[in-house]
């Protein structure tokens, strides 16, 4: 029989992409969602919908003894850094107070297996780069701190209750599929908001900061495509299978600079793409790029988009057809 996956956040831009490819491999999908930022149009290959909130015990509790999943993926939450210093309260509301009536129904549904959307955020400020796993964390913004006080939760539900859980720490998922792709409002995503001067939509880009250490002095970051961080998830589903708990990081292992993405997409739209630098943007690190060894090693991830310039035309070809995202 085939296996049985909850995926909150399913109707998000990672979330959605995960789905459809689990459907393309045969799992049995369940998402619930609150579509506050996810789409219903983003619900693809016969998933089923359950529209709820993690707030809601009482529907997940119901969710959780009609379909009875074996595994669950956890991509709901709140996840703007600039959002989180402003609204701090809602980031520990929806990712951790939340996040845990989940866990908690979870284990009163005895299933014990969890797949967690967690951030390159839960490092902080790097004391290296490339980042490995067993490096220091010290969130500098709030959003970073809920992912690592909910990567802790699940520590402790481990030993408490044996929930077994892999955390996958994406750096900057990117990228789409011909039918699904990035559709945030408010955008504050840097590859989305660059493309939308070559759609005539903004008239150029601000490019936050130029002071960096780093070699243009704009901040560097690993992009990575979102069909690779959804194969990532079907083969972490092979450690919870032995019973494993497992934290990794799933970057490209390259990084790039806010003007590198500027040149690489205008150079797949063949627009010029104007850009004016404007103050630093709080809570942004100078260089985040993930050391891939761990999920090589451990999940036989290799990611198949290495090239900046590929993962930006499938987000270019998705926006041509989306302009105005799934509304269109
Ligand atoms: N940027 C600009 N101009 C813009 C938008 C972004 O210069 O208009 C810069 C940012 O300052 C940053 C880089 O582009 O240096 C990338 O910014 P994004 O907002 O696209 O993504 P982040 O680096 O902020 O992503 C971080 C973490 C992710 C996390 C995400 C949550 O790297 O792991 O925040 O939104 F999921």
């Amino acid at each position: 029989m085939a296996e049985k996956i909850l995926v909150t956040g399913g109707a998000g831009y990672v979330g959605s992409v995960c789905v459809a490819l689990l459907r393309e491999k045969d799992y049995e999908v369940v998402i619930y969602d609150n579509l506050s930022a996810g789409h219903r149009e983003a619900v693809t290959g016969g998933a089923k919908l359950e529209v709820g909130d993690l707030a809601d015990r009482a529907r997940l509790t119901e969710v959780f003894a009609t379909h009875t999943p074996d595994f669950v993926m956890h991509f709901a939450a709140s996840c703007l850094v600039g959002e989180s210093y402003h609204d701090p309260i809602l980031y520990y509301r929806n990712n951790v107070a939340n996040a845990a009536n989940l866990v908690d129904v979870m284990i009163e549904h005895d299933v014990r297996a969890i797949i967690f959307s967690s951030s390159c955020a839960v490092y902080g400020e790097p004391v290296r780069v490339p980042m490995t796993e067993d490096d220091p964390k010290n969130p500098i913004n709030p959003y970073g701190k809920t992912k690592l006080t909910f990567e802790h939760l699940l520590e402790d539900c481990d030993a408490a209750h044996g929930l077994k859980s892999v955390a996958l720490r994406y750096f900057n998922a990117a990228g789409a599929t011909d039918e699904l792709g990035e559709d945030h409002d408010p955008e504050t995503h840097l590859i989305p908001i660059v493309l939308k001067v070559p759609l005539g939509l903004l008239d150029g880009v601000e490019v936050f900061g130029d002071d960096y250490p780093t070699p243009d002095g704009t901040c560097v970051r690993d992009y990575v495509h979102v069909s690779d961080l959804a194969a990532a998830h079907e083969s972490a589903l092979g450690i919870l299978r032995q019973g494993k708990s497992e934290r990794i990081n799933l970057g490209n292992g390259n990084g790039f600079s806010v003007l590198d993405v500027i040149r690489a997409s205008e150079h797949v739209t063949g627009k010029n793409i104007p850009s004016k630098v404007s103050p630093r943007r709080r809570g942004d690190p100078a260089a985040l790029v993930a050391g891939a060894g761990k999920a090589a090693d451990v999940l036989g991830w290799q990611p198949s988009y290495t090239s900046l310039e590929t993962i930006i035309e499938t987000a270019w070809k998705w926006h041509k057809e989306h302009p105005h995202g799934y509304r269109d």
